[in-house]
């Protein structure tokens, strides 16, 4: 009976909803702890994809109860149709299955309007995250206890007034639209009612019980807020500490989980180091199929960065690596990695030899090619960190499960 923390370990879509959801079919509880629907966790079951983007990855693992934190934002509209897409899937949430904080804050279509604007020099995914945020920090945000005690329609006018003269200069005519978008607004986050509770007192129940409780983390941590590659980061803390604040329960985290893709990609601006700019960069982005599952927008893409996943893990001390897409490296004659920094500051890299057989789906280590086991092992020993979970595949059952957490 343990404590598992899933997080990523690079600019985010690592693969993370394909490890949770492996790792819940043992676990009581899935808890979100940050981030909203600019995450996209895409999970393969056999020609089944589900992509989920603000509820946890233990949604679709029967039993399971999933609940989402308080260091969350919760864009009510999209939480409806999230469930839609459920349901269309024949997963229907009740109350006794989904949780949604009280104390998290509520992604207004205020915040997704200014940020349709505002957003673009960072390239965000237009969900209305980091205003969101911003509101909560600046105290003008709103819970989504306003659901429950009736505070809903003059917390959203209030939080209004705040956002008009940047509105009015920038935006012309959006203070009235947004007006008219109150009644449907409010009606989403009512039909959300049934799911908000104070969500702690569940979450201390089973650590306190011994059940096995997984975190999942959303993007990764170089967009975390405080350590990433600011300001070119999301809002939210990404590493491991956001998931105390983001619950708001104590918790020691046994398993600490790093997902790390077997090469780097990056959506929206920023710096990225090791990415690869001509057709060795378009080959990996065909390669692993690197598109936005949130937004469609093609990622950028390059070889995997050590120096990077050290300050990650610095900060997370992961002590466990669910290595992804290692099949997406298949037929690549040689693969560098950026080991360090030069004294320009620029990366240094080591070449490694590739290999021409296909591993998708591989059903050992031992079946695997030796350059291939050379290349897992080298990214452990140079980490410190050992791979417990190797993907080779998007569906579930394409996974080595090296070293299970329960
Ligand atoms: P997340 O945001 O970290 O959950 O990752 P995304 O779902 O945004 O992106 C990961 C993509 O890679 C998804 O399309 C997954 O289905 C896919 N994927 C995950 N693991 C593997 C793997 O080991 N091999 C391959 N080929 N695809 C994978
Ligand atoms: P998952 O959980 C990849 C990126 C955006 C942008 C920056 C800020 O699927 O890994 P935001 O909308 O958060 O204000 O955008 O962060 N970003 C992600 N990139 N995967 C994600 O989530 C991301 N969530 C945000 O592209 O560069
Ligand atoms: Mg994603």
């Amino acid at each position: 009976m343990s404590t598992c923390i899933v997080m990523g370990s690079q600019w985010g879509d690592e693969g993370k909803g394909k490890v949770v959801d492996l790792l819940a079919r043992g676990a009581q509880v899935v808890v979100r702890f940050q981030g909203g629907a600019n995450a996209g966790h895409t999970i393969w079951h056999g020609t089944r994809k589900v992509v989920l983007h603000q509820l946890p990855s233990g949604v679709l693992t029967p039993g399971c109860l999933n609940l989402v934190g308080n260091g969350s934002v919760v864009d009510p509209e999209r939480m409806l149709e999230e469930l839609e897409e459920l349901r269309a899937v024949g997963v229907e949430p009740t109350p006794d299955s989904l949780g949604l904080s009280s104390l998290a804050h509520v992604v207004t279509p205020i915040h997704k309007r200014v940020d349709g604007i505002a957003g673009g020099r960072i390239g965000t995914t237009g969900r209305g995250i980091g205003f969101a945020y911003a509101d909560k920090a600046r105290r003008v945000g709103i819970r989504l206890e306003a659901v429950l005690d009736g505070s809903l329609h003059d917390a959203f006018r209030q939080q209004l007034e705040t956002h008009r003269p940047w509105l009015e200069e920038h935006d012309p005519g959006a203070v009235d639209e947004l007006l008219r978008r109150i009644e449907l607004f409010t009606r989403a986050l009512d039909q959300l009612r049934p799911f908000v509770r104070d969500i702690r007192p569940e979450l201390q129940g089973a650590l306190q019980a011994g059940h096995n409780v997984l975190y999942e983390g959303a993007q990764g941590a170089l967009l975390d807020l405080d350590h990433g590659t600011y300001p070119f980061v999301t809002s939210s803390s990404t590493a491991i500490g956001g998931a105390l604040t983001g619950t708001g329960v104590w918790a020691a985290f046994d398993h600490r989980i790093a997902v790390v893709k077997a090469y780097t990609t990056r959506v929206g601006n920023g710096p990225f180091p090791t990415e690869l700019h001509g057709p060795i960069g378009e080959d990996l982005r065909a390669r692993g199929r690197e598109y936005g599952a949130t937004t469609g927008r093609p990622r950028r893409c390059g070889w995997l960065d050590l120096h990077l996943l050290r300050h990650a893990t610095r900060a997370s001390g992961y002590n466990g690596i669910a290595l992804t897409k290692l099949d997406c490296l298949s037929g690549l004659p040689e693969i560098s990695v950026a080991t360090g920094r030069g004294t320009d500051g620029q990366p240094v890299y080591r070449t490694l030899p590739g290999w021409d057989e296909d591993i998708l789906g591989a059903p050992s280590v031992d079946s695997l090619p030796a350059n291939a086991r050379a290349y897992v092992d080298f990214i452990a020993q140079q980490l410190g960190v050992p791979v417990t979970i190797l993907s080779t595949g998007p569906d579930r059952d394409q996974t080595l499960v090296l070293e299970a957490p329960w």
